[in-house]
């Protein structure tokens, strides 16, 4: 059997940045607020001018995950693409970005799962590989928020949070046991799907029936969510998945070299760190950069702290993530 491994990170941000002040021109919110509860300073919103989209963002992100594996676009036999915000209802990003970086025509598969969209994605890339299916898989994070947001003060408890971005990684076949992905572990509970979701449109909530009905107090097309509730099950669900990680490979909290949590709320990822005991230099956070960009998260995180050499050869890398659906998960990487 074969392992994978990540031989290549890239991510890209639009250069537009949104100030928590930026945003009180369109709701009363504060930068007190902002920072205390989230931690959030800033986040990248798309300028319309530039023509950035969910799709092309991810492209960009692509192709600097794809040069550092040392690869070229012919080199990649499959695209899994993870977006809550895709360009088009259907079809999704997936086979947008093997037209932008004019692949060869290998398959390409959207992921539905939110802020865990990366986990998932990341462990199907690994059983594509592990069964040795495919040698090169290209795993893509990328989310257009600020396309879809309410900007009012009505809105304010998700606006604030959500920022745009992408990020890209390349997991490649390797001969080397014991290291790159040594598992991963997903999980969801549906019944909770309304406490953080966007209802319309969608069969269910379809466009005509939004304009016929024509009322001001609906906001089905607006994303929605029970912060408080959501964070009671984070924080539980995050620990869940990195004990369940670190107990399928026999190792301890003191064996995490570096943790990255998705970038929900910066007081989620401090009640994780505390709770595993880990000293600030093994938790990479930079929602205060960027704010929460649900699918594109992890990667970008991962992304960022490889290159500024928080991760070396042979370090235990522990991804996890908790979100809408509710989906949660984690990765542990031998890296
Ligand atoms: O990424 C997917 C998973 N997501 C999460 O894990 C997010 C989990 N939840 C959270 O991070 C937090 O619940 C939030 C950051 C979303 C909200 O923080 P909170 O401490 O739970 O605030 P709250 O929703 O309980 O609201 C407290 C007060 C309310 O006012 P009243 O009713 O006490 O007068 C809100 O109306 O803060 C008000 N508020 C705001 N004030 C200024 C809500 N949003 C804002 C805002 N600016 N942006």
């Amino acid at each position: 059997m074969y392992n994978s491994k990540i031989t290549g990170l890239g991510y890209y941000v639009p250069e537009n940045v949104v100030t928590n002040n930026d945003l009180t021109q369109w709701m009363d919110t504060n930068d007190e607020w902002i920072q205390e509860r989230t931690g959030i300073k800033e986040r990248r919103w798309i300028d319309p001018k530039t023509g950035d989209n969910t799709s092309n963002m991810g492209a960009k992100a692509a192709r600097i995950a794809i040069e550092r594996a040392g690869l070229t676009k012919d080199d990649i036999d499959f695209i899994i693409f993870a977006t809550l915000s895709p360009d088009m209802y259907f079809p999704g990003g997936g086979v947008r970005v093997q037209d932008l970086l004019d692949m060869p025509t290998i398959g390409a598969l959207d992921v539905r799962n939110q802020c865990s969209g990366f986990i998932y994605s990341l462990s199907v890339a690994d059983q594509f590989i592990k069964t040795g299916m495919y040698k090169n898989v290209l795993v893509i994070g990328s989310e257009n928020h600020s396309g879809g947001l309410e900007r009012s003060t009505r809105g304010r408890g998700v606006t604030v949070i959500f920022g745009d971005g992408a990020g890209a990684a390349v997991l490649s076949r390797s001969e080397a046991q014991g290291k790159g992905i040594l598992s991963s572990h997903l999980h969801s509970e549906g019944k909770h799907a309304k406490e953080l979701a966007l209802e319309g449109p969608s069969t269910g909530r379809w466009v005509p029936e939004i304009i016929k009905e024509n009322d001001p107090n609906d906001v089905s097309y607006y994303p929605h969510m029970n912060g408080q509730f959501v964070f009671k099950h984070a924080v539980v669900r995050f620990s869940e998945a990195i004990i369940e990680g670190l107990q399928t490979n026999n190792l301890q909290a003191t064996d995490i070299d570096m943790l990255i949590p998705h970038q929900a709320n910066l007081r989620i990822s401090q009640f994780v760190q505390k709770k595993f005991g880990l000293s600030d230099d093994k938790v990479h956070n930079n929602i205060m950069k960027y704010g929460n960009t649900t699918a594109a998260s992890v990667i970008i995180a991962l992304t960022e702290a490889w290159e500024l050499g928080k991760i070396k050869g042979n370090d235990l890398v522990v991804l996890a993530a908790f979100g809408s659906g509710f989906t949660w998960g984690s990765v542990i990487i031998r890296w």
